[in-house]
């Protein structure tokens, strides 16, 4: 079984790229195969809105998101991060959304290859863990609608300075059994 980390958070090594190499690892010693990609380390244009894509299924742009369509289709799930930003995804995390237009037909029917399900792992520097969920709920319809199967969701709350995340035994915890559930609750 393939995964994939998507980290949407400009930060190097902050607490979004920590929490999701968490849930890589721990989907790694349960026996999958992962992957971890930067959005920030790669370039990945805004959308244009062309609407090319919609019946050829190719964006106009030859930018890194060629990469990154490749690396979902050859997996069995994603796991998206994101740092919360205003309130939000990041805007690098928004960008590559908009770019996932490819997904759908005319007709709006997906053209993932396979069932594929999409896992998604935020950090906030708010301590309320439900300040966002009507938020996550909504935006997270969006990857349904591309045609991913939900298979859940995990926070870490409080997080500020890059290396908040490490001080959290019990996000750690959680990270690592999140991963390996990945795998085995196929
Ligand atoms: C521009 C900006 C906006 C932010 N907005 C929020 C916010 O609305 N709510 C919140 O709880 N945290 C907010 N934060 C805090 C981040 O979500 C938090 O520190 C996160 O863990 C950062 O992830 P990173 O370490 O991967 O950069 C914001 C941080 C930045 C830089």
């Amino acid at each position: 079984m393939k995964i994939i980390g998507i980290d949407g958070s400009p930060r190097k090594d902050g607490n979004t790229e920590k929490l999701v190499k968490m849930v890589l690892a721990g989907a790694q010693d349960a026996g999958g195969q992962t992957e971890f990609l930067k959005l920030a380390d790669l370039t990945i244009n805004y959308c244009q809105g062309c609407g090319t894509c919609r019946a050829s299924g190719k964006c106009v742009m030859k930018d890194d998101m060629d990469l990154v369509v490749d690396s979902i289709q050859q997996s069995d799930v994603i796991v998206l991060g994101s740092p919360i930003y205003a309130w939000q995804v990041s805007g690098t995390t928004k960008v590559f959304m908009d770019r996932l237009c490819r997904l759908l037909t005319p007709e709006y029917k997906s053209r993932l290859n396979g069932q594929k399900r999409i896992a998604f792992a935020y950090t906030q520097g708010n301590p309320d863990g439900d300040m966002f969920k009507p938020y996550f709920d909504y935006q997270e319809k969006l990857y349904s609608f591309l045609g991913f199967t939900l298979t859940g969701r995990i926070q870490a709350t409080g997080t500020r300075a890059k290396e908040d995340i490490l001080s959290q035994e019990e996000t750690s915890a959680r990270a690592d059994s999140f991963g390996r559930d990945l795998v085995v609750s196929k």
